[in-house]
């Protein structure tokens, strides 16, 4: 969602700004703003794209060492150039850029306007920085101070940044439910959302905590306040970004580099954690949760969208290996249904970007009420990973294309090493077959890089399918999982409308919708309910669907049953999703291009939900 840049040092800011919402983009967003400051305080926004804003600005003075940057995605007010941010302060002498929605906004504003103060835009952030003026101006406090008082005031998320016109010195953060990092150079310091836009100019970095205020000064060390005046120690971290992990690098879209990606990134999951030799894992992020694990009567699963697809591979694996019963739950209907969760129950909150607005909710409330919060995330020093007990990262690098792929297989990884070693730990496996998986789960990575190589095959499917409105994506078992996710990616990214269901269940309704037209996609692999998916392929072709099978090497059963098959290598039943995933994430893929879609930036989409 949006996206916050700023910059204060010896260089210009505006190629650092720019370039830092460019690393941005991938979020999601509907409008693009800047502000530098350079003896008059300029601001430019534009609605749509980055590079709008970029010819927007041509032949404005965009000279100065100071400014503030910003990629908006809509929720006060539809995405045009007034809503977009950054928003001046009633006498123009500050500029805020602000993730994240005050909840309160609507009594602030009419108490602001019984005070004579008007609005131009619809936005939220607008009543903030009027707040902020008027407390500063009223009370004679500084700026940091007024920043302080007003977020005492409000109820809600926010990040934002405060650029001051009477002080070309300075700039004012503050965090509270939305994610703000600090990066500090040489005599300069950047602010972002992420740490994309910082990762080429300096590896130290500060990620600010909740109800934080920073001062950043011209050649001062960074400051930290809470908003109730408690002065903080700066925690500096080493960022472990590479930024060739931020470029296409000859590929033509995030997506597909990031498909390719994946042998690469199971391995990386895997590194350190998997010991065939020993026969054992370690997960050295939830070690000293490890009894609290096995003693476990029940594990409760949160996530939103695909990592709720890896958290239902969780399930079956955690009891089938674990024996431990496993319920999964969206984190939006879990944390408002007033579940009962025990204080012996376990929570994994599974999430790719750890900023998840309604897992993050679903975490505090766990933790609430005594539960032991595992975190599964990719990104390192995220607000779920920070607020979680303990966790483990799934360390698949950092995820641009929004459709999620790589993040999914390393979740799907994670949540395979945690089981086995349960298993292990519970001696709920015997040696033999916990060996053995070992060994299959190491092979994992050369078995994707085979998979892979359907990919031309995967191209000619989707110039047939293209066109097609509708699809059905069908699996059992640990394949049911695998068809939710595949037809996820078809919807988020080529904007057709497709399902995914246990197969059997298709017997009970989407049957209905079942005839010449409809292509559905079938999960055949050899283990398992193999016999009885086959069965389901009948039911399907007799209603003269056309059928794409997803099957095991030299199959030959749903080979003459369906129209197009897939094959991937054979592997052990719980193994599979790593491996039928991937032609799936091919054929959205490619359908999607053809179709001329923007791949990495769906519309409507951002990459990390930071509201609820
Ligand atoms: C995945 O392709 C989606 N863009 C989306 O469903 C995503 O998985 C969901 O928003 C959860 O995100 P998270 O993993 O960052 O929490």
């Amino acid at each position: 969602m949006c996206g916050i840049v700023a910059y204060i040092g010896p260089r210009q800011a505006y190629p650092i700004l720019i370039k830092g919402l460019h690393r941005l983009e991938y979020r999601g967003y509907d409008s693009a703003g800047i502000a530098i400051l350079n003896s008059t305080l300029k601001l430019y926004k534009s609605k749509g794209k980055v590079a709008e804003l970029e010819k927007a600005v041509v032949g404005k003075d965009l000279s100065g060492t100071i400014g503030i940057a910003h990629t908006r995605w809509a929720t006060h007010g539809e995405p045009n150039d007034i809503n977009a941010h950054p928003h001046f302060s009633y006498s123009k002498d500050l500029a805020i850029i602000h993730n994240g929605i005050i909840e309160n906004y609507s009594p602030l504003r009419n108490e602001l306007r019984k005070r004579g103060y008007e609005f131009i835009s619809e936005t939220d952030t607008e009543v903030l920085i009027h707040l902020i003026e008027d407390i500063q101006l009223n009370e004679k406090v500084s700026l940091a101070e007024a920043v302080q008082v007003a977020l005492n005031q409000v109820v809600g998320a926010y990040a934002i940044v405060i650029i001051d016109k009477n002080d070309p010195d300075t700039l004012i953060a503050a965090r509270k439910g939305s994610p703000l990092v600090i990066g500090i150079g040489e005599h300069e310091f950047f602010v972002a959302s992420d740490a994309t836009p910082i990762v080429e100019y300096t590896r130290d970095v500060v990620y600010l905590d909740d109800e934080e205020v920073a001062v950043l000064k011209r050649n001062h060390e960074l400051k930290i306040k809470t908003i109730t005046n408690i002065e903080k120690t700066p925690y500096i971290q080493t960022l472990e970004i590479n930024l060739s992990e931020l470029e296409k690098e000859g590929f033509e879209h995030f997506m597909l580099k990031e498909i390719y990606e994946q042998p690469r990134s199971i391995r990386d999951s895997m590194r350190g954690r998997l010991k065939v030799k020993e026969g054992i894992v370690l997960l050295g992020g939830i070690a000293e949760y490890q009894q609290k694990l096995v003693n476990a009567k029940r594990i409760i699963i949160v996530a939103c969208g695909t990592s709720w697809h890896a958290g239902l591979v969780g399930e079956y694996l955690f009891e089938e290996l674990a024996r431990i019963p496993v319920e999964v739950e969206y984190a939006s209907e879990f944390r408002y249904r007033n579940p009962i969760i025990y204080e012996d129950d376990i929570v994994i909150a599974i999430s790719q970007s750890g900023e998840t607005a309604d897992t993050l909710a679903a975490v505090e409330l766990a933790k609430s009420k005594g539960a032991t919060i595992i975190g599964i995330c990719n990104v390192v020093g995220s607000s779920i990973a920070r607020a979680t007990h303990a966790g483990t990262y799934t360390h698949a690098g950092p995820e641009i294309g929004v459709a999620s792929t790589k993040a999914f297989t390393a979740q799907v990884t994670l949540l395979t090493l945690m089981a086995l070693m349960l298993a292990e730990q519970k001696g709920s496996i015997s040696r033999s077959k916990l060996n053995m998986l070992l060994h299959e789960l190491e092979a994992i990575p050369e078995k994707v890089e085979k998979t892979l190589l359907v990919n031309d095959k995967i191209k000619e499917l989707a110039a047939i399918f293209k066109d097609t409105r509708n699809a059905l994506y069908l699996g059992r078992g640990y394949n049911y999982p695998v068809a939710m996710e595949g037809a996820l990616k078809l919807k988020e990214i080529s904007y057709i409308h497709a399902e995914g269901y246990p197969a059997a269940e298709m017997k009970h309704g989407p049957i209905a919708l079942i005839d010449a037209a409809m292509p559905v996609i079938v999960i055949a692999t050899n283990k398992g309910t193999y016999d009885k998916v086959v069965s389901n392929i009948q039911e399907v072709k007799a209603r003269h669907a056309k059928i794409i099978a997803i099957v095991t090497e030299g199959d030959e059963v749903v080979k003459a049953l369906a129209d197009h098959i897939i094959e991937i290598p054979e592997t052990e039943e719980m193994l599979v999703p790593l491996l039928a995933t991937i032609p799936l994430q091919l054929l959205s893929y490619h359908i999607a291009v053809m179709r001329g879609c923007n791949v990495d930036q769906p519309r409507n989409l951002a990459k990390s939900v930071t509201v609820e």
